[in-house]
């Protein structure tokens, strides 16, 4: 039982498959959100945080999912005050790279020789996983099944680190504890160092 878990976070795209509970392949793509956020910022004409922030609040993967008449507003390089854009046209930028970064990972799937071994599919995480629509656009182009990976069973800030985003911060923790990795090595404050023998000679006695 095979399953690929897709990590699209802001700069890379971290790409594993697990087979039988191992990794057999994996590989990491020099794309991710930030190129999503370029491009709106290139097609809206805003600065990057404005296109950053109308991401987050409006973007989309899926255009023929949003309404017609939805309209954003945003401040535009060289016009006064803000611009109204259908958030349509939003979805068209951000759908467009996103299906394209889905296109590579499914390039690697092949690649790896794998492509045949994956009934479970995809688990998409990170915080590109929490854009509305991405989880059909991945299912689509890829033609497999595809899931949202969220952390499970967690207490204490659970709000903030139940998303996608965290979901490989939390599951390598988990992984330390299921592993009952060593602990680190504990010094005490005052725990002298102990000198090279070398370098006493060179200190005041
Ligand atoms: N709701 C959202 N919709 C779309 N994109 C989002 C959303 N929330 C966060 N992102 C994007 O997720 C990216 C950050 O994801 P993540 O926190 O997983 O990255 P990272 O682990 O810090 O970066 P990397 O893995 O590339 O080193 C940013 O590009 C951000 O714009
Ligand atoms: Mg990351």
């Amino acid at each position: 039982m095979g399953v690929v878990l897709v990590d699209i976070g802001g700069g890379t795209t971290d790409i594993a498959i697990f087979i039988e509970g191992a990794i057999w392949h994996a590989v990491v793509l020099p794309t991710g959100g930030e190129q999503l956020t370029n491009d709106v910022a290139v097609g809206l004409r805003t600065p990057y945080n404005t296109a950053e922030d109308i991401k987050i609040k409006y973007g989309h993967a899926l255009p023929q999912a949003v309404m017609l008449e939805e309209i954003v507003k945003a401040e535009v390089f060289g016009e006064e005050g803000q611009q109204q854009i259908p958030r349509q046209f939003l979805a068209e930028i951000v759908g467009a790279r996103a299906e394209e970064i889905f296109e590579l990972v499914l390039k690697e799937i092949k690649r790896s020789g794998y492509d045949g071994l994956l009934p479970a599919g995809i688990v998409l995480c990170g915080g590109t996983a929490e854009l509305p629509g991405i989880r059909d656009l991945a299912r689509d182009v890829m033609g497999l099944p595809a899931r949202i990976g969220e952390p499970q069973n967690l207490r204490g800030l659970v709000d903030t680190l139940h998303s996608p985003a965290f979901a490989t911060t939390v599951g390598l923790l988990e992984w330390g504890v299921m592993h009952d990795l060593p602990k680190p090595v504990q010094q005490s404050a005052n725990h002298s160092l102990k000198v090279p023998t070398w370098l006493k000679a060179f200190l005041p006695g």
